[in-house]
C-alpha cells in the first residue's frame, strides 16, 4: 500500500480512501430528470469497484431557465431529494463519498427546452456552440440564480451528499468571471460580503490649457492632458492578482481652438489616444487595442446667434486585422470550429448642423 495513489486524501473535512476518482460527467442515463435505478448502478459499479469519491451529476441544473439540454439531473427543486438520499445511502454502503457537480448553464443552453424560458448571461455576448442571444441579466435575474445555486446546494446536504462541485469554466459563473463574456459596467468593486477582497487603483491625471498669445494668436487655446491609471484585483478564484476589464493604462488627450472674432469663425480639433481598448461587435470582442479618436470641426456665424457648425470625426479603435478562433466545445479539447480573421476601418461620421442662440 505504498502506492501513493492508494493513499488516502484530505478534501478541506472530508476524507477519501485513495485518490480514484469518477469525474463529473453526464451519462444520459437520467430519468425525468433524476437519477433514477439505472443511473445509481453505475455509479454504484464504481464504488464496489473500489474508489474513493464519484462525482456525479454533470452541470446539474440549479435553475428552471437552465433545462436538462443533454440530460442533466434536475436539481432546482425538493423533488430530487428522495433519488439523492438513496443514492448517497447506497454509495456510502461501499465507503465511497458521493459528490455532485450543479450549475446554471447561462448563456451556454437553449431556449426551446424545458419551460422554454429566454437565455440569461451577464451580457449580450452571442454563444457560438448552440447560437442563442442571451438576455442580459438584471439584478434580480442575479439574486434569483445565486438563491437557487444556494438552494440546490442545500438539497444535497439535506440529502446526504458529501460535497458540491461547482463548474466555472464556460457556464455562468465563468461567464461573469471573464471579460469576453462580461461587458457589465455595473459591476461594483466595492469592498461588500462575497465581492472582491482586494482592489487598487492609483494614477495620475494632469491636464493644461495654454493660450497662445505668446506666438501672437491670443484667441487660441491649446489643451494637453495624460491619465495613468494602474488598476489591479485580486481573483479570489484563482488567487492572480490582475488588472481591471476595460480600463486603459495610459491616456493622451489634445484640444485646439481658434476663434477668430472679427469674421465670426471658430476651428478647431480634438484628439483622443488609449493604449488599451475594446473592439466588439455582436460576435467578437477583441480587448486590449490601442486605440485613438480625432474630431475637426468649424464654426460660422452667419447672423448674430445663429451659427453653422461643420464637424467630422474618426473613431480609430482598430485598423488593420485580427484574428479570432472559436472552438465547438471548450478549447482544451482543441476542435477548432472556426478562425475568423476581420479587416477592421476606422468609422468616420460627418455632421453639419445649423445652431440658433435665442
Ligand atoms: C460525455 C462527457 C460529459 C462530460 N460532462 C462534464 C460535465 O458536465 N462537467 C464537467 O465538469 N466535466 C464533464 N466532462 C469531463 C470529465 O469529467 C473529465 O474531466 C474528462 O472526461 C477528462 O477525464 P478522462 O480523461 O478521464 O475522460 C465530461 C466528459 C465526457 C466524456
Amino acid at each position: 500500500m505504498s502506492d501513493p495513489l492508494l493513499l488516502p486524501f484530505q478534501l478541506g473535512a472530508m476524507t477519501i480512501k485513495n485518490r480514484i476518482v469518477s469525474t463529473c460527467h453526464a451519462p444520459a442515463l437520467a430519468e425525468d430528470g433524476m437519477p433514477k435505478e439505472r443511473y445509481q448502478l453505475y455509479h454504484l459499479e464504481k464504488a464496489k469497484g473500489g474508489i474513493g469519491m464519484t462525482m456525479i451529476g454533470g452541470s446539474s441544473c440549479v435553475s428552471p431557465d437552465s433545462p436538462s439540454v443533454f440530460g442533466q439531473l434536475d436539481v432546482s427543486s425538493d423533488r430530487m431529494i428522495p433519488y439523492f438520499r438513496e443514492f448517497a445511502e447506497r454509495i456510502h454502503k461501499e465507503d465511497c463519498r458521493i459528490v455532485c457537480q450543479i450549475s446554471h448553464l447561462g448563456r451556454r443552453t437553449t431556449w426551446n427546452d424545458g419551460d422554454w424560458l429566454p437565455v440569461i448571461a451577464p451580457s449580450r455576448v452571442r454563444e457560438p456552440a448552440h447560437r442563442g442571444f442571451p438576455k442580459v441579466m438584471d439584478h434580480s435575474d442575479i439574486k434569483r440564480v445565486i438563491g437557487d445555486y444556494v438552494a440546490a446546494a442545500r438539497r444535497m446536504r439535506d440529502a446526504g451528499l458529501d460535497g458540491v462541485e461547482i463548474l466555472q469554466n464556460a457556464h455562468l459563473p465563468g461567464q461573469f468571471l471573464s471579460p469576453d463574456t462580461n461587458l457589465r459596467d455595473d459591476v461594483e468593486f466595492s469592498s461588500k460580503a462575497g465581492n472582491i477582497d482586494k482592489a487598487t487603483s492609483y494614477g495620475v491625471k494632469l491636464k493644461s490649457n495654454i493660450r497662445m498669445g505668446f506666438i501672437g494668436v491670443p484667441d487660441a487655446v491649446i489643451g494637453l492632458g495624460y491619465i495613468y491609471e494602474n488598476t489591479k484585483s485580486l481573483d479570489q478564484f484563482t488567487g492572480l492578482i490582475r488588472k481591471f476589464p476595460r480600463k486603459s493604462d495610459h491616456t493622451f488627450n489634445f484640444n485646439f481652438r481658434h476663434d477668430i472674432t472679427d469674421i465670426g469663425l471658430s476651428y478647431g480639433a480634438e484628439g483622443k489616444f488609449r493604449s488599451d481598448t475594446i473592439t466588439q461587435d455582436i460576435n467578437y470582442y477583441w480587448p486590449w487595442n490601442p486605440g485613438k479618436e480625432f474630431k475637426l470641426f468649424a464654426e460660422y456665424n452667419i447672423i448674430d446667434g445663429i451659427k453653422l457648425r461643420a464637424e467630422a470625426s474618426q473613431n480609430g479603435r482598430f485598423n488593420g486585422t485580427s484574428t479570432n478562433y472559436k472552438y465547438n466545445d471548450h478549447i482544451k479539447f482543441n476542435d477548432l470550429k472556426t478562425k475568423a480573421v476581420k479587416n477592421h476601418h476606422f468609422a468616420r461620421e460627418f455632421q453639419i448642423s445649423l445652431q440658433g442662440t435665442f
